[in-house]
């Protein structure tokens, strides 16, 4: 954005929009002074540590947790919606199986609005908060399935039935893996969602608004979001951390791959954040889960892999991870591909985007900001 800041009325140009406070928002609130995330008010961590992710869903819509009806009642909704249809199924398989499950999400998410009657959904085309929120937890409630099968299918395997026996976290490993999902896994699965929900205007999130500030619909909003989101920069993060676990090997073999990476000046995804300066809200938690999965599944060479690139990594550099340190190597240990991290971002994500889709609807201004001209002066086409 540009301000005149100079009698010159010389703009002055924020790279990257940074520290620009764009609108305000009731959704969530990110303090980096106290390193603290609140979702409507409610600390991230005890959220994670309290709720399952229906509530969380329910919380980043409709403003407050839901009472024991509201929760019934949303997760009967969820589970009428938990199935893949068939033309979503039919849109994947067109796309070659090595295709990035990110460009699947994005593609079943448009199927999904042509079918929506999508162009309704802009108040002012005389869409109605009920009938979007109706959408957001349609959309919520497939986009389980539609992750589990892009996993399934690359390996040739076919689509599981949802379960409705299972809440949505232990569906949704049902549906990936085929198998009775353990409670330790359920538990740290349900916290990664949570945690991964929302977080005030990160890339995603303000391309969601500025396509719902033209007055576009709610599911050409998320596809927009799922396009920033898939970038290494932001969601993408978390399977580079993996790549780049994988890439080390061993605890042992850190410190000389840290003076090579940072000799070529490559970033060291997982780490740093735009606006925590000083460690991210939501590691000490997904950390946490993280431990407990590194028992579960009994693998210390991880967890001394992982402890050592972070302390290596902060002795030369004094940058903290961000989440998506942590919650790479415990998706892998869930059993996820690395190519599957990112779209399980947008499983979670998609309820804070259509959160801030309605707030954005609810008081729209067309979001468009001004460029400084740095190009040739006037000139004369030649003829
Ligand atoms: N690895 C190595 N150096 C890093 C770094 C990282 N992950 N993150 C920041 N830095 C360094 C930069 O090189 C820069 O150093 P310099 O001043 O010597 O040039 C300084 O820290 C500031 O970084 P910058 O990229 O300008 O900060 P930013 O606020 O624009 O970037 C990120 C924030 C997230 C884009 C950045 O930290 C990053 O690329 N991290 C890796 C990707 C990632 O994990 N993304 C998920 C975010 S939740």
């Amino acid at each position: 954005m540009t301000q005149p800041t100079s009698p010159a009325e010389e703009p002055e140009v924020r790279k990257g929009l940074a520290g620009v406070v764009a609108d305000v928002t009731a959704i969530s609130k990110v303090n980096s002074d106290t390193n603290s995330l609140l979702y409507r008010g409610y600390p991230v961590q005890d959220l994670a540590a309290t709720q399952p992710f229906e509530a969380v869903a329910y919380l980043l819509w409709h403003g407050e947790l839901p009472t024991s009806q509201q929760l019934a009642d949303l997760r009967t909704l969820e589970r009428e919606h938990r199935e893949l249809p068939d033309d979503v199924r039919a849109a994947i398989d067109l796309l070659p199986t090595d295709a990035h499950p990110m460009d699947e999400v994005r593609t079943a998410v448009s199927v999904i609005g042509a079918s929506e009657a999508a162009g309704l959904s802009s108040l002012e085309a005389g869409g109605s908060v009920e009938e979007n929120i109706a959408r957001s937890v349609r959309l919520y409630a497939v986009l389980p399935a539609i992750v589990a099968y892009g996993q399934r299918r690359r390996h040739g395997r076919e689509v599981v039935a949802p379960r409705d026996d299972l809440d949505y976290a232990a569906n949704f490993l049902w549906m990936t893996f085929d198998a009775e999902p353990d409670p330790v896994v359920v538990d740290a699965f349900n916290r990664s969602m949570i945690l991964y929900a929302e977080h005030s205007f990160n890339a995603s999130t303000f391309t969601a608004r500025v396509i719902t500030s033209t007055l576009s619909d709610l599911h050409s909003a998320v596809v927009g979001a799922i396009a920033a989101l898939k970038g290494p920069l932001h969601g993408g993060a978390n399977e580079a951390v993996m790549e780049t676990l994988t890439e080390i090997g061993s605890a042992d073999k850190v410190a000389a791959w840290l003076d090579e990476a940072l000799g070529a000046k490559r970033k060291i995804m997982g780490f740093g954040h735009r606006v925590y300066k000083h460690g991210d809200s939501r590691v000490p938690t997904m950390k946490a889960a993280l431990e407990t999965l590194v028992e579960h599944y009994d693998r210390p060479d991880l967890a001394e892999l992982y402890g050592t690139l972070e302390s290596e990594f902060f002795a030369r550099k004094g940058i903290y991870p961000n989440l998506d340190y942590p919650s790479g190597p415990a998706y892998h240990l869930m059993g996820f591909d690395t190519e599957t991290f990112t779209p399980l971002f947008v499983a979670s994500r998609v309820t804070g985007w259509t959160a801030h889709i309605m707030e954005q609807q609810a008081a729209n201004s067309l979001i468009r900001p001004l460029s400084a001209y740095v190009g040739p002066d006037e000139r004369s086409v030649p003829r």
